[in-house]
């Protein structure tokens, strides 16, 4: 870490002042969520619960930056904090045990972890009642208390689609060195040490790096190599809560349960690995810089994980140094009050505040607005697309038409069509409605007549509700299939299925037979009718002749067809609460970034048994932000390693002003939205959708210019916050409030804005920094938000390198719009830099 993210003030060219003035008009893995209380609550809590206590007093980073701004500077250059900061750790963890002695009752009590490098903070389970959980709050050093809340884990071909083999990579040596010394930090399930992903071979020693390794159950000794740096594992959270099997959770870093070993391989899994399930070869897998190292903090379990274990990962990867965090897990029951201000999103600021890069996950549960799951502005959170890869399956009707279907399987025999028989029409005897209706389900082969169903393709119904999740019964309707010695399977959904709008989120998961699921409702309706008016039947209602014929195609071979990137239908939308207690809207921009995230091919664990159609494997294909998250901590290391001296608010906003806003053919994003039915509808995408646009690593590493933040900008924005004042931020960051009177969100330096509420006219100011080599000339280009009069000053500067301006932006209401519209300003430079700003802008008043 450099100076380079402190204020420079000295060298501000202040062209503010210039008359030139532009005016214009215009235009899954689902868990239990757990009910968490109010941060501030806790009387009515069953016992035993845990509880993480902010406590008065410095970190040992915030200590040694007082002095020093940096991190590197904390630690020295043996493997281990300085003396001096280790004693400090010392002293803040006895201090907590004292304070605990002091205020609780013994073995009343179990403190989990004292939290020392970035936040003062411990966690602590307690056994009684509510009368402990308020001595601890009235504690004149407990600064606040945050109940503990559940967290959940929220590429062969991807590389390519985002241009690096002759972009980026090509600017750092080709694979063989794109990503190198930088360590990726990895807050997730832990890894698969023996996978091929992460082997290592010519690796040079890692200069600085402090992390260690553990050597546990499945982890044995020289687990780690020069690839795997770090592995490390926080599980007093989860045992605490009880949840902890050890039968898949493995007491080491170990992964368990496959994610960790997935999004890893995203990041910087070596380049060149075949990618072999069930035997067939889907291409090779690489990560996105796969020089780079990582070091795995192994925080979240097969069924979810605990805050208390997240923020001890999070202490203890700063700590060892690591450039980047890539998070793909969030609270599942959000936050309470102001999301900037949970202890979550606080640890994250310091850990940038440490020169950290952090990369969080937006969240699944879009495509509704108010979605997002990552809140700071100081973290990169990350949407998810869609690649131009798809593996269609399709039911060829003949005569009829090609139906869209999913799954991994061979195709029927030959190119020859197979009698359709439906379930219904398959049963030994007459059945009674209710009786069809579920056998129809083919989850068993006793009520079918064996030789009606032979080699034919047998038809059953499908709806997710009917039991145990839609694997478990794919898996019980392809022995059901094979057993009857049926040629191949269509599986129809059901138009009544309550699966509606996740309905293209379906990733396929391999079949062991020529199989289909056809998942979009009107398909399966219209191949029900036409199967019925193709089949003849008798008066007492049994098939006279099967007239509907089909085959099955090969759905293991991709085809590149699809309009990308486009927004997946999970990925989390904006606008996001400022304050979810009062319901107001951010000023700022959320999400950040779109990164591919639907339909990615990773590394595996073989003994993960929560994905089916894996078990065993060393790949396997999985969608979720949990997958965009890594693609971008992988984009931020060619960066790091490119400009190692870049702090992370310019790195974060090279990745954010170069990002795309248009596909692969040059039309504006389209964004997955929310459907009436099981439909998919395609709309035009918002920055609420997918922030500045979809990441372009090789743009990202020239953006011409940076917008830079520092700590206390950060300060002053949670200082603006609504609920937020000067004494809550004080006591939340140590930080003093340093706001000029009337200081809103908007004004944090970031590459966007985002006004909520825009009454009358605002006036924004924002600072550039010259980070290419030679003096350009910018000129001003505006996409005006609607309803809303848009003016920048100056509308053209001229920057030379490494020195610093600023402009203002004014935004006038000149209608009552009421609800958001977009713009953009691109500032285009005369060296070709392009600088994209969004804006996103509700007109509620024109007077104020
Ligand atoms: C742990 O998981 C195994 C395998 O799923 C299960 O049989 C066992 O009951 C679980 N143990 C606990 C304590 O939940
Ligand atoms: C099965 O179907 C065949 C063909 O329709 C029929 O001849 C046979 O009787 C059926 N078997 C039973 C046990 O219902
Ligand atoms: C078919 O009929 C036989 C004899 O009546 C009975 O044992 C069997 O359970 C019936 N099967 C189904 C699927 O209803
Ligand atoms: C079908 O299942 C029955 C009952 O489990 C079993 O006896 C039979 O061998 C199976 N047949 C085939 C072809 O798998
Ligand atoms: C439903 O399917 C029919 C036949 O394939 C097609 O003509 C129609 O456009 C589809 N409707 C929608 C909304 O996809
Ligand atoms: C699904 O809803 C869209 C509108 O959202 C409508 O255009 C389409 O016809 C509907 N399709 C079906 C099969 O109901």
């Amino acid at each position: 870490m450099t100076m380079c993210c402190m204020k420079l003030t000295m060298s501000v060219q202040d062209v503010g002042k210039n008359n030139i003035t532009v005016m214009l008009l215009m235009g899954s893995l689902f868990l239990f969520s757990v009910a968490s209380p109010s941060p501030h609550s806790g009387s009515s809590l069953v016992s035993p619960s845990v509880y993480i206590v902010r406590l008065r007093g410095e970190s040992v980073h915030q200590r040694a930056s007082a002095a020093s701004e940096t991190n590197a500077e904390i630690l020295t250059d043996s493997n281990r904090l300085s003396f001096e900061a280790e004693e400090y750790a010392e002293f803040l963890k006895s201090s907590h045990d004292k304070l605990l002695a002091q205020v609780l009752v013994p073995n009343s009590y179990e403190k989990l972890y004292s939290y020392t490098y970035l936040i003062n903070a411990l966690s602590v389970k307690l056994h009684g009642d509510s009368y402990e959980v308020s001595a601890l709050r009235d504690h004149p050093d407990v600064l606040f208390m945050e109940h503990e809340t559940m967290f959940q884990k929220a590429t062969t071909h991807t590389p390519d689609f985002l241009g690096l083999p002759h972009g980026a990579w090509l600017a750092a040596g080709g694979a063989k060195h794109a990503g190198e010394d930088v360590v990726i930090g990895m807050l997730d399930t832990g890894i698969n040490p023996s996978h091929l992903s992460f082997t290592s071979d010519y690796y040079g020693p890692l200069k600085s790096w402090k992390g260690k390794c553990l050597v546990a159950e499945s982890f044995p000794d020289g687990s780690c190599n020069h690839k795997i740096v770090g592995a490390q594992y926080f599980a007093k959270g989860i045992i605490a809560a009880n949840l902890f099997n050890a039968t898949y959770d493995f007491d080491s870093p170990f992964d368990g349960d496959g994610h960790g070993t997935h999004t890893s391989s995203i990041a910087a899994g070596n380049s060149g690995v075949p990618v072999i399930v069930h035997g067939n070869n889907y291409g090779y897998a690489s990560g996105v810089a796969p020089r780079a190292r990582l070091a795995v903090y192994k925080v979240i379990y097969r069924d979810g994980g605990f805050l208390s274990d997240v923020l001890a990962g999070i202490d203890q990867a700063v700590q060892d140094g690591v450039h980047v965090l890539s998070v793909s897990l969030g609270s599942t029951s959000g936050t309470y009050g102001v999301p900037a201000l949970s202890i979550f999103d606080l640890s994250l600021l310091f850990a940038v505040k440490a020169g950290v890069v952090v990369v969080h996950a937006a969240g699944n549960n879009g495509p509704y607005p108010l979605s997002m799951n990552s809140f700071g502005p100081w973290m990169i959170s990350v949407a998810s697309g869609l690649s131009d890869r798809s593996y269609p399956n399709p039911v060829i009707f003949k005569g009829v038409g090609i139906f869209p279907g999913a799954g991994f399987s061979a195709g029927t025999p030959g190119e020859e069509f197979y009698p359709l028989i439906h379930a219904e029409d398959a049963f030994l005897n007459h059945t009674n409605a209710y009786e069809a209706e579920y056998y129809s389900y083919c989850q068993d082969a006793s009520p079918f007549n064996r030789s009606l169903v032979a080699g034919k393709i047998l038809i059953c119904n499908f709806v997710e509700y009917y039991s145990g999740g839609a694997a478990v019964q794919f898996q019980a309707a392809l022995i059901t299939a094979k057993n009857l010695s049926a040629v191949g399977l269509i599986i129809l959904r059901e138009p009544t299925d309550v699966w509606r709008d996740k309905s293209n989120s379906f990733d396929p998961i391999p079949f062991t037979m020529p199989a289909s699921f056809v998942m979009d409702a009107n398909a399966s309706s219209e191949i029900l009718k036409r199967y019925k008016q193709k089949t003849k039947m008798n008066r007492d209602g049994q098939v006279r002749e099967f007239g509907a014929y089909a085959r099955l195609s090969d759905s293991r071979v991709a085809s590149y067809k699809v309009q990308a990137p486009q927004v997946s239908s999970f990925s989390a939308r904006g606008p996001t609460y400022a304050n979810t207690v009062t319901s107001v809207f951010a000023d700022i921009l959320k999400p950040d970034i779109l990164a591919p995230g639907s339909q990615i091919w990773g590394a595996w664990s073989p003994t993960a048994t929560d994905v089916n159609g894996y078990s065993g494997q060393e790949f396997a294909l999985l969608s979720g932000t949990s997958m965009a998250t890594p693609h971008v901590a992988g984009v931020v290391a060619l960066l790091r390693q490119t400009h190692p001296n870049w702090c992370p608010s310019i790195i974060q906003s090279a990745i954010l002003t170069s990002a795309t806003q248009y596909d692969t053919k040059g039309r504006r994003l389209l964004a997955q939205q929310p459907s009436a039915n099981a439909s998919q509808l395609l709309g035009a995408g918002t920055p609420f959708d997918f922030g500045y646009g979809a990441v372009n690593p090789t743009a990202a590493l020239d953006p011409g210019l940076a917008f830079k933040t520092d700590f206390q900008d950060h300060i002053n924005f949670l200082c603006t916050l609504p609920g937020a004042d000067a004494n809550t931020v004080q006591d939340a960051t140590g930080g003093t409030c340093r706001t000029a009177p009337g200081a809103r969100s908007s004004d944090l330096n970031i590459p966007s804005i985002t006004i909520a509420n825009l009454i009358g006219t605002r006036t924004v100011r924002r600072f550039v920094t010259n980070v290419a080599d030679n003096e350009e000339t910018y000129t001003a280009s505006i996409r005006h938000p609607g309803g809303v009069k848009v003016a920048v000053k100056p509308a053209v500067f001229t920057i030379k390198p490494k020195t610093t301006l600023s402009f203002h932006l004014t935004f006038k209401a000149a209608e009552n719009v009421q609800s958001f519209t977009f713009g953009s300003l691109t500032w285009m430079g005369s060296k070709g830099h392009v600088v994209y700003m969004p804006l996103s802008i509700s007109a509620n008043s024109v007077t104020g």
